[in-house]
């Protein structure tokens, strides 16, 4: 991606930040360790989540169980980091610009439309979207094409939950991901940067795959505006651009959506997108990331993953040549 790096630093403009997160973080990821699969346990869960909830005003929180399944046992990336070192493009093209300026999006009211190849197309406020299937938290890794990587504690559900109710025809092959395209609310879409809206989109099966994450929040809040307030994908075995923020359509389609980026350079980033070290962006290797929070001038780079080690997704894509399918 054609974007400059800045140094990490801007402080957000809400109290939150005047605790260390990383404190109330590492003894609430200590409590839940003990809390899956015990009465006892989620007991001290809820406290300790109550807990950091009670030290984060201003934001507002999101109750969401942790699904053991992806309670991933890694250090998580710090919220500052997290909110403060974003490609959102609809608010500017710098790493710090999306935490300044994202400000001026409104996430109420507003409305997602389902349409497209469905028997039930609906439009869903953001309550019904809420309500739609019990919140759960996962912990998933997500890689940026660029070559970082952060770990964040998403919250919400699989895709596969709302697809269901809308009840797909027998010609719907693919999902297509259309964001906001609001000028009075985003500043960056008077810039000819990409096409707008910013678009996405998953062929079926990545759809309905558990692991694809239709995500309302993270760090047991609803989600900051700089990562796509309010609601947003999360794939985290595919480099970041797939996880479209700021969702207001979910088309589903016959032919394969274009998508932004593939728009912008269809030689360097394709359909598919997986995480795969072995296939090099034409402009770097994609062999190694670095984990933001991990800059020191020692820091050792990390060893990328296929599929960024989410490898239950490989039989998706049995048979192809992932090289091709770039
Ligand atoms: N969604 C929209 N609408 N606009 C964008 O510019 N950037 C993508 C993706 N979703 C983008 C977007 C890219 S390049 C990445 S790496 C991730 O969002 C970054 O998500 P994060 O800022 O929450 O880490």
């Amino acid at each position: 991606m054609l974007i400059k790096r800045s140094p990490n630093g801007i402080e957000l403009p809400f109290s939150s930040e005047i605790t260390p997160r990383e404190v109330f973080e590492s003894r609430r990821d200590f409590i839940r360790q003990m809390a899956v699969g015990s009465i006892a346990g989620t007991a001290l869960f809820e406290m300790a989540n109550r807990e950091a909830f009670s030290q984060t005003p201003g934001a507002q929180k999101l109750a969401s169980t942790l699904n053991p399944a992806y309670a991933l046992i890694e250090k998580k990336t710090a919220y500052k980091d997290a909110t403060t070192y974003n490609n959102f493009y609809e608010f500017g093209t710098d790493k710090s610009e999306p935490a300044m300026n994202a400000g001026t999006l409104k996430p109420h009211p507003w409305t997602v439309t389902i349409e497209g190849e469905v028997k039930k197309p609906v439009t869903l406020d953001l309550d019904a979207l809420l309500k739609l299937a019990p919140l759960e938290e996962r912990v998933y890794r997500l890689r940026c094409v660029e070559g970082w990587s952060m770990v964040i504690p998403w919250i919400g559900y699989s895709l596969s939950n709302l697809i269901k109710k809308v009840e797909p025809t027998g010609n719907a092959k693919f999902v297509e991901f259309i964001t906001l395209d609001d000028k009075k609310q985003m500043p960056g879409l008077r810039r000819p940067v990409l096409e707008w809206p910013y678009v996405e989109g998953l062929r079926m099966d990545e759809a309905m795959h558990p692991l694809t994450l239709l995500s309302l929040g993270m760090y047991g809040e609803v989600l900051p505006n700089q990562n796509g307030a309010p609601v947003r994908m999360v794939l985290p075995w595919k480099y970041g651009f797939k996880s479209a923020k700021s969702i207001v359509k979910i088309r589903f389609t016959k032919e394969q959506p274009r998508t932004a980026w593939n728009i912008a350079a269809p030689g360097e980033y394709g359909f598919y997108s997986n995480v795969n070290p072995d296939v090099d962006h034409p402009r770097w290797s994609q062999a190694s990331e670095r984990r933001i929070g991990e800059d020191g001038l020692f820091a050792k780079k990390r060893k990328t993953l296929m599929f960024n080690g989410y490898n239950e997704v490989a039989s998706l894509y049995a048979g192809m040549d992932l090289k091709k399918f770039y």
